[in-house]
C-alpha cells in the first residue's frame, strides 16, 4: 500500500476520494493506521484525520496543512468511555458529555495519566481537547481505527472550513492521502468549545450549542472567552508561558558553550557538543521527522538541567515554521 505517497514525494499524486461506505471506511481506517491521512465528514465540518498516537502522522497533518505554528488538535473519540482514558472528566465535563454527546461539542480537559493523544498533538500542554462526533462516517472510522483521531477541520491554514467533499480537495488535493465523501455536513460550523480544565468552565469558541443551554445544564455561569480568543488570533495553548523550559534557548547555534545542551538538527553537528547531552531532532534533516521529535527532545534536554539549549538551524519551509515558531516561544524573553 502506497500510504503517505502524496504527503511525503509529491504533488503530482492525487488524494483518492471514496464513498464513505463499508469499503471506504475500512480503507480509511487502514490509511490512518498506517500512518496517513484521511478528511472525513462530522456533523459539523469535514475534518482532515490521523492517528493521534502517532507523532510522526501529526507532524505530516500539520505540514499538510500549512499551519505556520503547532495549534493543540481535537481528538475524536468513539465514546465517552474512550474519553476516559484520555482525559480528566470532572463534574463539569461529566453533565455536558452526557447531554451533548455525540454531537457538536469539544471538551478541554485534564489530560489522563498515560493519555495516548501524543504530546505533539496536544502542543505540548497538560490538557488535551476531545470530542464524540454525532456523524455515522466519523463514528464508523473510528471505531474500524480502534485508536482516537484528531482532526482539525480539513482545509489549508487560513482558509474557510470545509462542508463538502469538493472544498477538501480544492484546498488538500495530492497533499493527503484519501477524502471519504459523505456529501454535505449538517451544522456547518465547527464545534463549541468548553474548557473545562479549571475550577470554572470557560467558553473557547461558540458553536451550534450555545452558552445559554450550557448554562442552563451546568445551572451556573459560564465565562466566555471566545471573544478574546478571536480577536487575538492564538490559541489559549499557545500562550508563550506554556512552552517554557527552565534551561534558556538559543537558536541558530553553530556552536555549543559550556553549560550548554545540543538540540541539533541534520547531519553536521557543531563542534564541542557532548553526545550525552545531544539530541537530534532529524539526522536525516526531515523536518517531519523533526517535528515529530521535538516536544520529547526538548523534554529530555531541559530535564538534564543545562544552563541553556543550543538550537541548530532549521529550514523554516514547510512544518519547519512551526518548528521555529515553537522554538522562538520557548527563547522568547521572560
Ligand atoms: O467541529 C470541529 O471541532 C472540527 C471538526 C473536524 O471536528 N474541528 C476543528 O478543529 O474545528 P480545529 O483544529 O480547526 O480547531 C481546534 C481548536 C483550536 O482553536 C485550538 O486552539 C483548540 O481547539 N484547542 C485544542 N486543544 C486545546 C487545548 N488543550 N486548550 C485550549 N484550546 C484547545
Ligand atoms: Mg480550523
Amino acid at each position: 500500500m502506497t500510504v503517505n505517497a502524496a504527503t511525503r514525494s509529491s504533488k503530482k499524486l492525487n488524494t483518492r476520494t471514496l464513498k464513505a461506505d463499508h469499503a471506504g471506511i475500512a480503507e480509511a481506517a487502514r490509511i490512518i493506521a498506517a500512518g496517513g491521512l484521511v478528511a472525513f465528514a462530522t456533523e459539523t465540518v469535514y475534518g482532515l484525520g490521523a492517528d493521534a498516537t502517532n507523532a510522526q502522522a501529526v507532524a505530516r497533518l500539520y505540514e499538510a496543512k500549512g499551519r505556520p505554528s503547532f495549534n493543540p488538535l481535537i481528538a475524536h473519540l468513539a465514546n465517552a468511555d474512550d474519553v476516559r482514558r484520555a482525559g480528566v472528566l470532572n463534574d463539569v465535563a461529566r453533565k455536558l458529555a452526557k447531554k451533548f454527546w455525540p454531537g457538536p461539542l469539544t471538551l478541554v480537559l485534564q489530560a489522563a495519566e498515560n493519555c495516548p493523544v501524543c504530546e505533539l498533538a496536544r502542543a505540548g500542554l497538560p490538557t488535551v481537547a476531545v470530542r464524540v462526533p454525532a456523524h455515522e462516517t466519523a463514528h464508523a472510522l473510528l471505531t474500524a481505527a480502534s485508536r482516537p483521531i484528531v482532526a482539525p477541520s480539513a482545509n489549508r491554514s487560513g482558509h474557510v472550513s470545509p462542508t463538502v467533499a469538493a472544498h477538501v480537495l480544492a484546498d488538500l488535493d495530492g497533499r493527503i492521502d484519501l477524502i471519504l465523501d459523505a456529501g454535505p455536513t449538517r451544522v456547518g460550523l465547527e464545534s463549541t468549545i468548553v474548557d473545562c480544565s479549571g475550577a470554572q468552565p470557560r467558553m473557547l469558541r461558540p458553536g451550534s450549542i450555545t452558552r445559554e443551554e450550557i448554562e442552563q445544564v451546568l445551572g451556573m455561569p459560564v465565562q466566555d472567552l471566545s471573544d478574546a480568543v478571536s480577536q487575538k488570533p492564538i490559541a489559549p495553548g499557545q500562550l508563550a508561558s506554556h512552552y517554557a523550559t527552565r534551561a534558556r534557548i538559543r537558536l541558530n547555534a553553530t556552536d555549543v558553550k559550556p553549560g550548554e545542551a545540543l538540540l541539533a538538527f541534520g547531519g553536521t553537528v557543531p563542534s564541542g557538543a557532548d553526545p550525552a547531552r545531544t539530541r537530534n531532532l532529524s539526522p536525516s534533516g526531515d523536518l517531519i521527522e523533526a517535528a515529530a521529535n521535538l516536544f520529547a527532545h526538548l523534554r529530555a534536554l531541559d530535564a538534564l538541567g543545562p544552563d541553556a539549549i543550543a538550537v541548530s538551524p532549521i529550514p523554516a519551509t514547510g512544518v519547519g515554521e512551526a518548528i521555529g515558531d515553537r522554538l522562538a516561544r520557548a527563547a522568547a524573553p521572560r
